[in-house]
Order: structure tokens, then C-alpha cells, then sequence
């Protein structure tokens, strides 16, 4: 097992290719270990404690988190923003100063906020996974992409990835974008105009291209979820499938090999058809299911580089 050189993991740019591909490495070995394997797990000395605090809304990420931490031995303890001392007024760095004091080892935050994760990581003992950040970066979740591209590929150089949607308030495309351009992959974006980065500042790994060009130049289409919450009513949806998602007419168009990804949750019928979801070519629950491996690996690297 590799360590990883940072104790916190705020941004896919935190590590280096060889950190990701080690991380890989050993997300593979745990999602071939059955889950009822625990005794593969190491016996602990201390059981590390792990606390998930999500300001925002989560199934995939909160729950893979604690799955995860609980094939590892570790305790899990859930902070509700609702019925904590956060109703009181209390910062999230109060809370974490606090959950230091009580011997937590590793927070995985979602928030909201851009910012302010940073600050928190330099002054506290506690390590910080960031689970999800705005519209900013959502690390373990580009990790689990990468882990199922390449199990299903067998590589991850090499592939054209199409990015297909809400790009602009997306925090899984910021990191892929920022992931696979460690690897030698070619990205396509694509979606409503309004919906897209400013092309001034793209990376030179990606280009965008219409929605039916990036279909059928793709090796995977990764769908984005529309992020009502974000858009504060401005977006009608009415004709979004037709123009912008992936429907059946369209999935006909996409090479033979090629598979589908998402993030989810997905909105049936915005932004992708609801049978493509659980189709043959679907690699959504794939995603899912490396969630928790993946999340594995992040915490036993975090938790051994803070004993190291
Ligand atoms: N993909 C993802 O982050 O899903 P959740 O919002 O359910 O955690």
C-alpha cells in the first residue's frame, strides 16, 4: 500500500498520477474482495473514527463513505447539520475543532461552500476528504470513475471521454476534467451553451463539440445530471433530452464499444432516457459499486500517512 503524501484530499489535483494509479491499484483489490470479507481487513490497534458531515444532500457518497469505513473497522459517526449545535450558530470549523477534541481521525465534508475547506484542513489535526464542494471539486467521485473506466477498458490511456451537459456547475466534471488530463485522454464537452466552461481557459485535453459529435466520437458518454438546485428556474427543461441528453435515437449513435457513465442521480428523462440507465451499456451502477472500494483506499492511504 502506497502512502499519500497529503493527509487531506480537498482536490483531484492533491495527487499525482502515481498516487492515483496506486489508489486504483487498491480500489481493484477491494472490489474483487466479497463483502463479507472483513477478515481481510488488518487488525487495528486503534479503530480509527470517521464522521460524515454533509451540509448538502447525498446518497451515493455518504453511504459509500460509511460502507467503506466499516469494512475497514473503523467507527462512523453521522453529524446532522439539523440537529447539531449548527442550528446554535457553530462554524463548520467549530464543529471540527470539536470532533478533533474528541479523537475523530478523518472528516468527509460536503458543503455548499467554494470555499473554506483549505483553511479548516491547515489548523486542524483531523484529516478533511472533501466530498463534494459547489460547484468546485468532488475527488473520490472522479477517483471512482477512473477505477471503472479502467476495469471496464482495461486502460485509461488512450480513451476519448464525452462530457456531456450541466458542465459548468458540475463538480465530478471539474475533477475528471482535472484526473483524466493526467492521463493521455482526449475530452469532449459538450451541452447548452450556457451550460459550458468559457473556452478561454480549457485544458488542451478537451474541445467542445456538438452534443451528437462527442456521442459519436466517444469511447463513454458521461451524462451530467441537470443541477436544478443551481440554476435558480432560469433552464427549461421541456426539450432537453431532445436537444441536449442521451436518448435512445442517440444512444443508436454511439460506436459499438462505447458505454455510458453518470454520476448520478440522474433525472430519467432530462438528461438521459430512463431504460439507457439500466441498459447493457450502462456503467452506472459499476460506478456505484467502485464507490466503495475506492473510498477504501482513500481512507486506509489517509489514515496510514497520518501514522506514518
Ligand atoms: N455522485 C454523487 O455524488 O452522488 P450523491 O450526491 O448521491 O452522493
Amino acid at each position: 500500500m502506497i502512502s499519500l503524501k497529503p493527509k487531506h484530499l480537498l482536490s483531484i489535483s492533491d495527487l499525482t498520477l502515481e498516487e492515483i494509479e496506486a489508489l486504483l491499484d487498491r480500489g481493484d483489490y477491494w472490489a474483487h474482495k466479497p463483502n463479507r470479507d472483513l477478515s481481510c481487513s488488518p487488525k487495528l490497534d486503534r479503530n480509527p473514527i470517521i464522521c460524515n458531515l454533509f451540509f448538502e444532500a447525498s446518497t451515493r457518497t455518504r453511504f459509500s463513505f460509511e460502507v467503506a469505513a466499516k469494512r475497514l473497522g473503523y467507527y462512523v459517526l453521522n453529524f446532522h447539520p439539523f440537529n447539531s449545535s449548527v442550528q446554535k450558530g457553530e462554524t463548520l470549523y467549530d464543529s471540527i475543532k470539536t470532533l478533533e477534541a474528541m479523537g475523530v481521525s478523518v472528516a468527509v465534508i460536503r458543503t455548499p461552500e467554494e470555499q473554506g475547506l483549505e483553511e479548516i484542513a491547515q489548523n486542524t489535526k483531523v484529516s478533511i476528504i472533501n466530498a463534494g464542494d459547489g460547484s468546485n471539486q468532488h475527488p473520490s467521485q472522479a477517483l471512482l470513475d477512473l477505477l471503472t473506466l479502467r476495469q471496464h477498458f482495461g486502460r485509461i490511456d488512450g480513451l476519448r471521454i464525452a462530457i456531456i451537459g450541466d458542465i459548468k456547475h458540475s463538480r465530478v466534471a471539474q475533477s475528471n476534467i482535472g484526473a483524466l488530463g493526467l492521463f493521455d485522454t482526449k475530452i469532449l464537452l459538450s451541452g447548452p451553451p450556457q451550460l459550458l466552461p468559457d473556452r478561454k481557459h480549457l485544458p488542451k485535453h478537451t474541445e467542445i463539440v456538438s452534443v451528437d459529435e462527442a456521442i459519436e466520437n466517444a469511447d463513454v458518454v458521461m451524462m451530467l445530471r441537470v443541477q436544478k438546485e443551481r440554476h435558480l428556474g432560469s433552464l427549461a427543461l421541456d426539450n432537453y433530452l431532445e436537444h441536449y441528453g442521451l436518448n435512445k435515437q442517440r444512444a443508436l449513435r454511439m460506436p459499438k464499444h462505447a458505454m455510458i457513465m453518470h454520476p448520478a442521480p440522474f433525472n430519467r428523462g432530462i438528461e438521459i432516457d430512463g431504460d439507457l440507465v439500466e441498459g447493457p451499456r450502462s456503467l452506472i451502477y459499476c460506478q456505484v459499486s467502485n464507490g466503495i472500494a475506492i473510498r477504501m483506499a482513500i481512507l486506509e492511504n489517509i489514515i496510514s500517512s497520518q501514522n506514518a
